[in-house]
Formats: C-alpha cells, structure tokens, sequence
C-alpha cells in the first residue's frame, strides 16, 4: 500500500487535513498524533473501516478501541448517557490525556467496543488533532499506533519504520508531548474505577471527584485491569529487566552482568552518567515527567542496537506524582515483570 506521509509542522496543514478527511470518509485509516503517543484512526462508525484497523495492528478483536471526539457536540452521538462524575472530570480535563467509559450509544458500532455497552471517550488537547477530527466532522475510533505488543510510537522516525506501506497516510507532528498513553477510567458505575494509570494522574482525578477511586492503590496499578492488560504489552524483542534498588547497587549489577552479555542500559542521568561508556546506555532525564517522555523511544533505539538485554532502571515510588504510576506500569510490561531488586542481590 502507498502512504501518502506528510509533516505538520512544515505543510499547509488545511489543506493536509483535508485530504485526511476523504481518507477517513472513504473507511481509509490515518495515523495522527496526539499529546500522548500517536494513534491509528478510522471513523468509528464505519464497521469495515474500524475492522481495518485490528487487522493492521494485528490487535486481538477482543480489545476495545477507544473513540476520540473534537468537541462536546460529538459526545451525544457517541455516549448514551453522561454520568455526574464524567461532567466533573470532562470540565476539568477535557481536553487532556483521560480517556472515560461510559455508556455506548447505538450508534457506535459493537466491532469498536467488543460487544461491550461502555465505550471509551477521549477528546484529545494536541491543537492538530482537535482541528483533524473536527475536519473529519466524526468521531475518530484509534488504538495507539503501534503493532499490537510493541511499544507505543512517539516519534516520527519510529513509526515511519513501522507503519510506511501499512496504512493509507500519516500526519507528523515532532515527538509526542507526554509519552505514554491516557489515563482509562471506568466512570459508567457510580464509584469510578482506574483502569490504566496515564497522563493525568489518580491524586489529581480523586481531588477532583472528592472521592477514592477503585483500583488506585500501588498494587492495583501494577496488575493488568482493562480487557487489553492482559496481552503482552510494550515489548521490544530484546529482553527488558527492571532494576530497581540503590544506584551503587544497580551499578555493581551492572558491572557483574557486562561480563556475561552484551548489554544496554536505561535509566535516570544521575545513574546514566556513572554507567561506563563502553556499554550502550540512554538517559530518561531526570524525572518521571521526561522518563514517561522517553521510555518507549529508548526501548525502541536499543532494539536496534546488537545487545543482548536490556536493564531499566525502574522508579521507587514513595509519595506519588503525577506520572510515576504511568511510568512504572508501562515499564513493568515493557519487562513482563521481571524485576530484580540490586540491594539484595550484590
Ligand atoms: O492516549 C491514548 O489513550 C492513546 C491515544 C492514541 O489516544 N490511545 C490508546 O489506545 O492508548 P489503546 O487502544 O492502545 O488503549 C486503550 C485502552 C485499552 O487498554 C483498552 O482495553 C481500554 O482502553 N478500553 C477501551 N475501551 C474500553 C471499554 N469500553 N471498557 C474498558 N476498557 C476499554
Ligand atoms: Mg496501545
């Protein structure tokens, strides 16, 4: 398949989003980006088109996509109805990097949720994709862009390598802001639930709602929830192991390891920097709001490399902010949980 790929930044955009829109209006699909990773779009309400999109992804048929809508106009065509908390947290996040289930209408098609009642809304805050999805003039069904069980695509150069050939267009627009995907709540039953921790974080939402949310405790983070949590996730080929522990201690296994594999590191500067340079290694800046930024670009640069394994350094989490949860989450299953704590182990 040819795809037409055009950068936003440099085009007319208008006229860019106008032929995006006849691709979305003739059941085409088109990867745009987002604040939080890119996604892969159809028309929601196009059965054939939406289908599409799992064959690409090569996405279990059952994981629900979630629909992206410009404005609150498209709501009511989306959902049947709205619950309070929804208009709570809609006011005070949308747009923004959340992601609410809430009632399907009949008009979304059951291929877009599985067959389930809820569907998942998301009314993104990337100034391009509002205007997109507005040209568009229909709500827009997108999994992230990746081939099911890769990591998510951030940059450019990444998902040209993984998506050229395999959809009809692709809209650039630099690196994803965030980094990693919207946060998923359950807000169809009257306590809501966390499905994925994400770009907003959980202290932030239950402040809003003045209630504790299910699922938000550190344990129920870590554990696989929404019906797509149970796939492998974010993998890159090579084998990713989580270190967590004293930074002394992370570099002493390190230097244990080196002789056995050849090995890549990623991991915060202040531990990057006192990693040998004769090892591959990436730094994930100094906070979890740039290691959320550059987790799956690092994991998809030491895929290309001829390392054997991959050591994360990974984020003790003690009093949450905004992005740990995220990080972490989307870390641990980048690694299928294999995790060593160093302090017990040199
Ligand atoms: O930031 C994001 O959310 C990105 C960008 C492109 O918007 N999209 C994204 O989509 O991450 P996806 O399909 O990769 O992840 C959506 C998650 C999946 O885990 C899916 O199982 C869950 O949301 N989900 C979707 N609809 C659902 C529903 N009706 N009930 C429960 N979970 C649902
Ligand atoms: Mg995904």
């Amino acid at each position: 398949m040819k795809t037409t790929i055009y950068n936003l930044s440099k085009e007319d955009k208008n006229k860019i989003y106008k032929e995006a829109a006849t691709i979305i209006k003739n059941g085409g699909n088109v990867v745009f980006p987002t604040e939080t990773v890119y996604g892969l779009g159809a028309n929601a309400y196009n059965e054939k088109a939406v289908k599409n999109i799992f064959k690409v992804k090569n996405r279990p048929q059952d994981n629900p996509l979630i629909v992206h809508i410009s404005d609150f106009d498209m709501l009511k065509d989306v959902v049947s109805e709205v619950p309070k908390n929804a208009k709570i947290l809609m006011e005070k996040f949308f747009p923004g990097p959340l992601t609410l289930i809430m009632k399907k209408s009949d008009k979304i098609p059951n291929v877009v949720t599985n067959g389930l009642d809820t569907v998942g809304v998301r009314m993104p805050s990337l100034k391009s994709t509002g205007e997109f999805i507005s040209k568009c003039d229909v709500p827009i069904a997108a999994p992230s862009a990746n081939i099911s069980g890769r990591p998510s695509l951030t940059s450019p150069k990444h998902i040209v390598e993984e998506l050229d050939g395999k959809v009809n267009m692709i809209l650039l627009e630099g690196s994803s802001n965030i980094g990693v995907e919207s946060t998923v709540l359950d807000v169809s039953e009257n306590i809501p639930k966390l499905l994925r921790p994400g770009g907003i974080g959980i202290q932030k939402i239950e402040e809003a709602l003045n209630m504790k949310i299910k699922g938000s405790s550190r344990d129920d983070v870590l554990k696989p929830k929404s019906p797509g949590m149970k796939y492998a996730h974010y993998r890159p080929s090579k084998k990713v192991v989580v270190l967590m522990g004293e930074e002394k201690n992370i570099i002493k296994y390190i230097q244990k390891e080196k002789k056995n594999d050849k090995i890549g590191v990623i991991g915060f500067n202040s531990l990057i920097k006192q990693i040998d340079d004769d090892i591959i290694k990436i730094s994930l800046g100094d906070n979890e709001k740039s290691a959320c930024n550059k987790l799956f670009s690092s994991l998809r640069e030491l895929d290309t490399t001829d390392i054997d394994i991959i050591y994360a350094q990974g984020l003790e989490i003690k009093e949450t902010k905004e992005l740990d949860f995220a990080f972490m989450n989307r870390l641990l299953k980048s690694a299928n949980s294999n995790k060593i704590n160093t302090d017990t182990e040199v």
